[in-house]
C-alpha cells in the first residue's frame, strides 16, 4: 500500500519523507489556504517546492469547474514537474477533462468521490487515482470504509487500473482497515502515519532491554 501525506505543509512533508515511507502528497485548496499560500505564482512555486522534496505523486487541484478552464489549469500544473498528478473534482466537466488528460498522458486524481457510481465513472474516464473520502462520509452517518470495499470490489471485477486512494483518513484504524480491504493508497495527515509507530509494549520492552543491558554492563 502506498502512503501519501495529505498536507501542503513543507516541514510535515519533509518529516514523512525522511521517515523513508512516503510515496506522495495530496493537497487541496483548503490545505493550501491553511498554509497561507495564495496568488498564482506563489501557488505554482509551492507545488514545485513540494515536488523537490518527494520522489513522485504530487496531487495539485484545479480550481476551474468548466471543461476549458480545467484543461488550461491542469496543463499548467502538469508543466510544473513530471511528479504532478492533476486533481480534478467529480463533476461532469471533470470527468470529460479526466478523459482528455488521460489521452494526453497526464495523470489525474479524481477527488470528492462519495459513491461507487462516481468511482465507476472516474475509472471509465481513465483516472490514475480515485479519491473516496472516508471521514467525511462517517461525519454524515454513512460508512466510509464500506465505500472503499465496494470500489475495490468493483475495480477488481473489471480489472480497472485506476488506483483506489482512500482520502479523508482521520486515524490509524482507518488506515489499517484500508490496508485490510486492499486500498492501493491512503492519504492522511502526518500524525496518522507517525501514530503507527506507537505501542505501549514496545516502550515497555525497550525500557526493560536497556535496563538489563545497563545492569550487566555497568
Ligand atoms: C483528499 O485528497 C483530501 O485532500 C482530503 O483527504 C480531505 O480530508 P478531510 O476530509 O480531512 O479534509
Amino acid at each position: 500500500m502506498k502512503f501519501f501525506i495529505d498536507t501542503a505543509n513543507l516541514s510535515d512533508i519533509q518529516e514523512a519523507y525522511d521517515l523513508g515511507v512516503l510515496d506522495g502528497v495530496t493537497t487541496n485548496p483548503s490545505l493550501m489556504a491553511k498554509e497561507g499560500i495564495a496568488g498564482h505564482d506563489k501557488v505554482m512555486a509551492h507545488y514545485k517546492a513540494i515536488c523537490d522534496i518527494v520522489d513522485d505523486n504530487v496531487s495539485a487541484e484545479v480550481i476551474a469547474t468548466d471543461f476549458d478552464g480545467i484543461i488550461k489549469e491542469g496543463k499548467e500544473l502538469a508543466k510544473i514537474d513530471d511528479k504532478i498528478v492533476v486533481k480534478v473534482p467529480m463533476i461532469k466537466d471533470g470527468v470529460k477533462a479526466i478523459k482528455y488528460f488521460t489521452s494526453e498522458g497526464i495523470r489525474t486524481n479524481c477527488t470528492l468521490v462519495f459513491s461507487s457510481g462516481q468511482a465507476l465513472l472516474a475509472a471509465k474516464a481513465g483516472a490514475s487515482y480515485v479519491s473516496p473520502f472516508i471521514g467525511r462520509l462517517d461525519d454524515v452517518g454513512a460508512d466510509g470504509l464500506q465505500l472503499i470495499q465496494d470500489i475495490v470490489d468493483i475495480y477488481d471485477n473489471y480489472g480497472y487500473i485506476t488506483e483506489v486512494l482512500a482520502a479523508s483518513v482521520r486515524h490509524t484504524m482507518h488506515l489499517i482497515q484500508c490496508a485490510e480491504i486492499g486500498a492501493d493508497v491512503v492519504t492522511c495527515p502526518l500524525n496518522v502515519i507517525t501514530s503507527l509507530l506507537n505501542h505501549p509494549l514496545t516502550d515497555k520492552g525497550l525500557a526493560q532491554f536497556l535496563a538489563d543491558h545497563k545492569k550487566a554492563n555497568g
